[in-house]
């Protein structure tokens, strides 16, 4: 059985449907902090396939030790953390203390449950100020911009000294910028607390927003506003599947592997609202502000790796990205009245 972490969250939901549609057991945990429980019934209602819950919150050492010897875990695909960086510069310990306490609390459960196996849910964000694109895996990590982005760098680097006592074995995943849903509209991010570009992209188009603030449009890209390389979350989601895949066949080496998941393109902000107004047909208000402290002009990855040993590439187009992102913010604002 595979435990996964924040499993109620965005990414951990879709992944846990793409592992159970690969045959995978599944144990879903999660401390519901910024999630909810009823995703475990859309889960279910996705697969057809039960999913026990355990409602823990990895800070909570004693409660998480308990569940040690309940279920045949092989290994761990773990997602949770708090991950708005806006809040992570305003509110450090939090992040800090989430994210690594219930980290290093992980480890325990899986040396206790003589687990090895851990596929790590990281960022494109450890690498800091990037100055030249696409980036490779290979480009050094640096202090990233927020104490979000540190937690993660921080991370990757606990994971390879426990590595190298080998107590484990393990891929970490940097992620670009993940969007998009899963067809049935049941699954994605709860918006009302999320910063980034899409949440409240689709805010101005749901009418929960009035206009779209576009923090910048004199960079130095193709129409002034930043790039970024977009990730269809359903293809994120395969990519956990091949990673674990990889790990639990022990194909490789070295104990602890680092891919890039994205799309090896970028797209401008700019680029994103007239796309998502061509797609779903509506008109997106939004006015060009100052730049955002932080903000890269452009990043985008070199995914080359991810596609020679996960043969794993994105499959989904932007046109899916933005058409199922629009059906979820439908059914949610749907569920939402009822
Ligand atoms: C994207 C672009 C903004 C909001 C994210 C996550 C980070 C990591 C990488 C997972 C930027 C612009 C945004 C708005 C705007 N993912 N923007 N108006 O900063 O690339 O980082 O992906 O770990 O955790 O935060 O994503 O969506 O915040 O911004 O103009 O109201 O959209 O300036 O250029 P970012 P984002």
């Amino acid at each position: 059985m595979i435990l996964v972490t924040g499993a109620t969250g965005y990414i951990g939901s879709h992944t846990v449907v793409e592992l159970i549609s690969h045959g995978y057991s599944v144990v879903a945990l999660d401390d519901l902090s910024t999630s909810r429980a009823s995703t475990i019934d859309a889960i279910e209602s996705i697969t057809g396939v039960k999913v026990p819950f355990e409602k823990i919150d990895l800070k909570d050492k004693a409660a998480l030790l308990k569940i040690v010897g309940k279920y045949p875990i092989d290994g761990v695909i773990h997602f949770a953390a708090h991950m708005a960086v806006g809040e992570s510069v305003l509110n450090p310990l939090k992040y800090y203390e989430n994210n690594l306490c219930g980290l290093l609390n992980l480890f325990h459960f899986m040396d206790q449950s003589g687990c090895k196996n851990l596929i790590f849910s990281s960022s494109c964000t450890v690498y800091g100020e990037v100055n030249k694109v696409p980036v490779t895996e290979d480009f050094p990590t640096q202090r990233p911009p927020s104490p979000y982005g540190n937690t993660k760098k921080i991370a990757e680097e606990i994971i390879e000294d426990l590595a190298a006592t080998n107590k484990l074995k393990s891929i970490c995943l940097r992620y670009f910028n993940p969007i998009g849903a899963h067809p049935s509209g049941l699954l994605g991010e709860n918006p009302d607390n999320m910063n980034n570009l899409m949440p409240l992209l689709l805010k101005v188009a749901s009418g929960k927003m009035e206009s779209l603030k576009v923090f910048g449009n004199d960079y130095k890209t193709r129409d002034g506003s930043c790039v970024r390389d977009y990730i269809h979350v359903m293809d994120l989601a395969t990519a956990h599947v091949k990673a674990y895949q990889r790990l639990a066949a022990k194909e490789s080496a070295v104990a602890v592997e680092k891919f890039n998941l994205g799309s090896g393109n970028g797209f401008t902000v700019l680029e994103m609202i007239h796309a998502f107004e061509k797609v779903n047909g509506i008109k997106i208000n939004y006015k060009i502000e100052d730049r955002r402290p932080g903000d890269a002009a452009e990043i985008f990855s070199d995914s080359k790796l991810a596609a020679e040993k996960l043969k794993w590439k994105t499959e989904r187009s932007l046109e899916d990205m933005l058409s199922s992102a629009w059906n979820r913010e439908k059914t949610y604002r749907q569920n939402e009245l009822r």
